[in-house]
């Protein structure tokens, strides 16, 4: 195989204990070499789920975060990008192959148009949802489906100029702790509530029980909003940019 070019203009970053690191990406840089991370980098089922995606801005979006998700995660594991393998659970979250990944390891990606964040922590389970913020027309229909009536009743109290905001606000947040869980769309969203206090979850079904999570909104940009779930409390979050070379 050719040598391979590091992608990345980052050194190894070390990652404490307590600590989640929060990389951001551009995904649709044009400087990156598409044709390296497909061949080089990505694994036959990546690039089978490549080939099955329909549109080119899609597989590129899908080659980018991906392949560099592999660059960034093989800094931390101390392994060749291309060597690394993920398991998937029955909901689909990706994990990475316990005997490759001695240090518990543990990461989560979210992407959404132009960005892809992931989430990198040690020991302790991670979601993260990214959210370009959108006109969304069916937000009606998806309150009455997912949120409590807490999140519904703030949701509706907001302003008409503050709504858009709020709906994101609230989704990025439940998406990010069901997540974090590991079940996605299999997780009843209608169970936990995350209405205004970003930093617990609390379970509609037992409202006594401590939250054993922590859900912090990540500030992105004007365009974005992200939110990230963890397990434990005291939580140190690192923010790092790729820089392409
Ligand atoms: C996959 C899912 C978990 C997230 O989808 P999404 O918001 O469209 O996409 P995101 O960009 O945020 O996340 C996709 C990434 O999450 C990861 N992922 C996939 N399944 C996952 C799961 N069950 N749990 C956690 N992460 C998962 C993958 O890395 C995927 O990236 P990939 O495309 O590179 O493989 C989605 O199917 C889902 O179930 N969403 C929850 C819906 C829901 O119940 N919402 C209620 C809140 S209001």
């Amino acid at each position: 195989m050719a040598e391979k070019t590091n992608l990345l203009n980052h050194s190894k970053k070390m990652l404490e204990q307590n600590q989640v690191h929060i990389w951001r990406v551009n995904i649709d840089n044009p400087t990156l070499n598409l044709d390296d991370l497909f061949s080089d980098v990505l694994s036959d089922d990546e690039r089978k789920r490549v080939d099955r995606l329909k549109s080119e801005k899609d597989k590129r979006r899908f080659i980018v975060s991906r392949g560099l998700l592999r660059e960034n995660l093989g800094n931390y594991i101390g392994t060749e990008p291309s060597d690394i393998t993920f398991t998937y659970n029955k909901y689909g979250k990706p994990d990475l192959k316990p005997e490759h990944n001695q240090g518990n390891i543990k990461f989560n990606v979210s992407h959404s148009a132009n960005l892809a964040i992931y989430a990198i922590s040690q020991n302790r389970e991670v979601g993260i949802d990214l959210e370009y913020i959108r006109e969304v027309r069916t937000a009606d229909k998806i309150i009455k489906r997912f949120f409590t009536q807490q999140e519904t009743d703030f949701y509706y109290s907001q302003p008409e100029d503050k709504k858009k905001l709020a709906f994101f606000t609230l989704w990025t947040r439940k998406e990010a702790y069901s997540k974090a869980r590991g079940m996605g769309i299999g997780l009843p969203s209608k169970e936990f509530d995350l209405n205004l206090a970003p930093t617990t979850v609390i379970s509609t079904t037992d409202m006594k029980t401590e939250s054993k999570w922590s859900l912090v909104d990540i500030e992105i940009d004007e365009d974005y909003l992200a939110a990230l779930a963890t397990e434990g409390k005291d939580i140190e979050i690192c923010r790092f940019e790729f820089k392409t070379l």
